[in-house]
């Protein structure tokens, strides 16, 4: 029997140590006893950091969906699978079971069929967070094609750009999505976007806001009567274990964003086995994740982690703010949530509010909650613990990323004690390190360094899509058969691990990851623009905010600043999505850089930070009389 329940700490250790000493025997004996295979592996792993190539369960058959619908059929058809809670509290809540999953996947899998999709098609998504979302990524692993769902928060330029780079052949879309007391027009931005797309000659629109848009002749169809229309009975592909499951991109420190290929079976394995344990998942809990699935953390914590395990899980269409900030709370206690899983930028907007609002609501089903995106400070910790978990619910911080597929670092509730800020131990089958700057490994605890993982999990990305050179270079380079995290992290006396931050050109805002580059890119566009930088500083409710550093081209021209200043956010709004608007913005003469030309955003965060006591050397910049002239206008 496979430990696929870890219930105390001894088991704990026990299970760990067995995970990085015999990792094989402990990954095969998971796959095997809880999942369902066409055909078992050949090979449980191969793998080569230096390549990079890593296999899971090589030469085995699956398909997802039979894992996360078919087999819970028989035992579980009546249950809740999705339960959907829409953007109006007025609104009634959706409940679809495992029975009705299975026909609307089935179905919706059919109308992908038929129009030419099959085995291997990249498929974008732009979907609010409304039932078609879940169901169309699971239609789309029905059939093998691989998704590529992009948030719908973002911009038409990024939205075509994400479609280009994994050479997409349909959009599905909606016809509009409600956000608190907005709409917004989806399919208007899918227009614009397919204007730069050419690859694209299917959308399908579900409809969400009954609003009258215009639909192209021969391209744009409505999703009801091809579904009203379309078969119940559709059977999975098989699927290779490595065969791509889907693509989700992630911004990088440079140019355009990466598109993260996830295969079948490690995913999987993964995912659900990390579901289970983090949150202590058991038969009938309800299980709430706030996040989007627009982002890594929908993908494995609302679709797959949860359905693989026969779970409820709940889709929130709304925000936290809407129609008043008590909405989470007044969520929990209508569906009587027992796991609560959130980011601490929406911990930190709500405990602004007070605390009123929480103890309005019954929040006595909470058993477990979760944090995850960004390192949670003390204060947001403690609130957290106090007010939603009245002190006796487990905070399960989980450090993972887009890239790592499921949850690294994190407590398992009940059994591992928490402490707030850590992330506390390796998840079993993880092996972290800590490197020094010279790339030796620090060994032993007290250390403080950057975070790799020595040793292949079954859910880590593969490939960057269509560029194995540039997942290599990110993930692989910098430190020697190591995978290289990005982020800075220390261990404590006991060997628990807090994560400090990005160590690279990655800034995390509400929990959103974003690259500086692209979002210079988008204000060098500008026509008055010449030269940008942009850097992070902390913020109260979004944990980081965005400072550019900007220099205009005529700055002897008397052009209302202000307007410049709206105009940038614009086009960063237009080029990225309203994300990454700039917080704030100072114009210069100049940028601190080095002799060979490079900007030193060192000393840029350093003054964003108002830290101006130990800059460092600056004489050696070519231009060290800049510093004091942004010093003396910093905002
Ligand atoms: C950060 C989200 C501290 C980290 C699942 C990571 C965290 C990046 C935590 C990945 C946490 C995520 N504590 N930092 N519990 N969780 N991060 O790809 O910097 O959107 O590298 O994946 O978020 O963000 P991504």
């Amino acid at each position: 029997m496979s430990n696929y329940h870890i219930k105390h700490l001894e088991e704990y250790y026990q299970v760990y140590r067995k995970s990085i000493r015999e990792p094989e025997n402990f990954w095969e004996e998971v796959a095997e006893e809880h999942f369902m295979w066409r055909k078992k592996w050949d090979n449980v792993l191969s793998w080569d950091f230096s390549k990079p190539e890593i296999k899971w369960f090589e030469g085995a058959q699956l398909n997802i969906t039979e894992n996360c619908i078919d087999r819970h059929l028989s035992t579980r058809g009546e249950k809740t699978a999705i339960l959907f809670e829409p953007n109006n509290p007025d609104e009634p809540a959706e409940h679809i079971s495992y029975n009705q999953l299975y026909t609307r996947v089935n179905k919706f899998a059919n109308v992908l069929k038929s129009k030419g999709i099959k085995k291997g098609d990249r498929v974008c998504i732009y979907l609010p967070m409304i039932p078609e979302l879940a169901i169309s990524v699971l239609a789309c692993a029905r059939i093998g094609a691989i998704h590529s769902v992009v948030f719908a928060g973002f911009s038409s330029t990024a939205l075509s750009t994400r479609i280009n780079d994994s050479d997409c052949k349909m959009v599905i879309t909606s016809d509009g999505s409600y956000r608190g007391a907005k709409t917004i027009d989806l399919k208007g931005i899918v227009d614009d976007a397919l204007e730069d797309c050419l690859g694209v000659n299917s959308v399908l629109v579900a409809k969400r806001i009954q609003s009258e848009i215009p639909m192209k002749e021969g391209r744009d169809e409505w999703l009801k009567p091809l579904l009203d229309d379309a078969s119940e009975d559709c059977p999975a592909e098989i699927m290779n274990s490595e065969d791509p499951l889907f693509i989700l991109y992630t911004s990088g420190s440079t140019g355009k964003p990466k598109g993260m290929v996830h295969t079948t079976g490690g995913y999987m394995v993964y995912t659900a086995y990390t579901f289970k344990n983090v949150f202590q998942y058991r038969e009938n809990d309800i299980y709430w994740c706030t996040a989007d699935i627009g982002w890594i953390t929908g993908h494995s914590y609302i679709v797959y982690g949860p359905l693989a395990n026969g779970a409820t899980t709940v889709m929130f269409e709304g925000v936290p703010s809407y129609p008043d900030f008590g909405r989470f709370w007044q969520i929990v206690e209508k569906h009587q949530v027992t796991q609560f899983y959130t980011a601490p930028t929406a911990i930190r907007a709500l405990a602004k509010e007070g605390v009123d609002l929480v103890e309005k609501y019954n929040l006595s089903s909470l058993k477990v909650l979760g944090s995850v995106g960004e390192p949670i400070n003390e204060e947001a910790w403690h609130w957290y613990n106090d007010n939603v978990g009245k002190k006796h619910s487990p905070i399960v911080d989980t450090w993972w990323q887009t890239e790592t597929g499921g949850i690294m670092i994190s407590p398992i509730p009940f059994v591992t004690p928490t402490k707030p800020t850590y992330a506390t131990l390796p998840f079993i089958g993880i092996q972290p390190a800590l490197m020094d700057e010279s790339g030796k490994e620090l060994k032993g605890n007290q250390v403080e360094g950057r975070l790799c993982v020595k040793f292949p999990w079954p859910s880590i990305a593969r490939t960057i899509w269509n560029n194995h050179e540039r997942y290599k270079d990110t993930y692989f380079s910098a430190y020697e058969n190591k995978y290289f995290t990005g982020d800075g992290a220390l261990r404590d006396e006991v060997g628990y691990y807090r994560i400090t931050g990005r160590v690279d050109d990655v800034i995390i805002v509400s929990g959103h990851n974003l690259g500086t580059a692209p979002i210079e890119d988008a204000i060098n566009e500008h026509p008055a623009v010449s030269e940008s930088a942009v850097v992070g500083f902390p913020h109260d409710i979004k944990g980081n905010a965005l400072y550019g550093y900007i220099i205009l081209k005529d700055t002897g021209e008397s052009r209302d600043q202000n307007n410049v200043r709206n105009e940038i956010n614009q086009m960063i709004t237009e080029h990225i999505g309203p994300i990454a608007k700039l917080d704030k913005i100072q114009f210069t003469v100049g940028l601190p850089k080095t002799r060979s030309g490079k900007i030193m955003r060192r000393i840029l965060r350093k003054i964003a930070c108002k830290d101006i006591s130990n800059l460092g050397d600056t004489s050696t910049l070519l231009n060290p009389e800049v510093v004091q002239e942004i010093i003396d206008n910093a905002l």
